[in-house]
């Protein structure tokens, strides 16, 4: 029988490539091809434990017909001219998060991968997770009346090793810091659920790595354009590091995720299929809280598998570039909050006051 899986490439061989490759490895719609990145051993080592084709750069592994699809796993500020070159190159791309570092690049990779007719997919795979699937779908039904608070509480810990890894992953201008880098994924889910967000108060402050001129620990408070308010509290100060949290709360009904579990869901008017929403996730899975390595990569095949789907089918991969905007938009607003010591309304006028 013939092999009728999608050919994907990693670009980039470092923290996340494994996580790719083995959700990939495990899909039955997607294959790993091939792997390029700068350094000749990490190259070799993903391609010696996933059996696939080595290159030493991006344009080397874009001339293997084979690759059809290429996942961007460089630094942040690397994303923006990789996605380009794969748009030029007529390749479908799924980039991980954030997908650049500023909107004008966000905007000008979507434009870019519209025009070539690619698609362009980000990795924020904790929106497929089944509990925050359960929260979109109880929020679109009205079940939770007028939505009162949404909150993300990420109350993790890295060493200061991890941010001495690799120097990108100590400068704010590569993308680095906990509100656009680790916390991303819980301010995205909030602007998924409850945005758009329409006035920010930002606090950021380096409690726990003195040897990085970073924030490491970010305090915000949120009104959103429906009326909601929220908190975000996202630190990488506090050993050893719990389980993340993301909160409802409406005049109807409360939801409670913690970690990827569904731990609170309840209803004035319960229904029949409560209780099994009430067992939706996997309360023993690690989800990042005390190390990077301290994740599963079902949530990443989820959303390869999607893009081979959005494919097939002609539609939209199921987390587009335009989706992520507002997300990077307000963490934006919340650096530009914490530096003017004020309250910023969106939409951003002047990005470039960030820096
Ligand atoms: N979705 C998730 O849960 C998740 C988790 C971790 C990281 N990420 C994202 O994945 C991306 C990579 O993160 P990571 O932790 O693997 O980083 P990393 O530093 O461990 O790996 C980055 C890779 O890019 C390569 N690289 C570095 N500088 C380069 C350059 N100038 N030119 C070409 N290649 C270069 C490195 O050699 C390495 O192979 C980031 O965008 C990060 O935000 C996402």
């Amino acid at each position: 029988m013939s092999d009728t899986r999608i050919g994907f490439g990693l670009y980039g061989a470092g923290l996340v490539a494994p996580f790719h490759a083995k959700a990939l490895q495990a899909s039955s719609k997607a294959k790993l091809v091939a792997v390029a990145g700068r350094s000749p051993d990490k190259v070799g080592k993903l391609t010696a434990e996933f059996g696939c084709r080595g290159y030493a750069s991006l344009e080397e592994m874009l001339a293997d017909p084979a690759v059809q699809v290429v996942n961007i796993l460089t630094p942040n500020d690397l994303h923006f001219d990789a996605v380009i070159a794969c748009a030029k190159a007529g390749r479908h791309v799924l980039v991980e998060k954030p997908p650049a570092v500023t909107l004008r690049e966000t905007d000008a990779m979507a434009q870019a991968c519209r025009e070539a007719g690619v698609k362009l997919g980000v990795v924020l795979q904790c929106r497929v997770r089944q509990p925050i699937q359960a929260m979109k779908a109880a929020i679109a039904q009205g079940r939770f009346g007028r939505i009162y608070h949404a909150d993300a509480f990420m109350k993790w810990y890295r060493a200061e090793d991890y941010y001495l890894m690799n120097p990108w992953r100590s400068s704010r201008r590569a993308g680095a810091g906990v509100t656009v880098q680790h916390a991303f994924h819980y301010i995205d889910l909030l602007q998924y659920l409850v945005g758009p967000v329409q006035r920010v108060t930002a606090r950021m402050s380096n409690l726990a790595h003195p040897r990085v001129e970073l924030e490491d620990t970010l305090l915000a408070l949120v009104d959103y354009a429906n009326g909601a308010q929220g908190v975000v509290e996202a630190s990488t100060a506090l050993w050893p590091g719990t389980d993340l949290r993301i909160e409802i709360n409406g005049e109807n009904g409360t939801a409670i995720m913690v970690g990827e579990h569904m731990e609170v869901w309840k209803f004035k008017e319960e229904r029949p299929e409560d209780e099994g929403i009430r067992q939706l996730g996997d309360a023993s899975q690690a989800t990042g809280a005390t190390g990077p390595a301290a994740l599963g990569f079902q949530d990443h095949q989820v959303v390869i598998d999607d893009m081979v789907d959005a494919i097939r089918e002609g539609r939209d991969p199921c987390i587009p570039v335009e989706s992520v905007r507002p997300t990077l938009e307000w963490a934006l607003a919340m650096y530009l909050s914490a530096k003017e010591g004020t309250a910023v309304t969106l939409p951003l006028v002047d990005e470039d006051a960030v820096w």
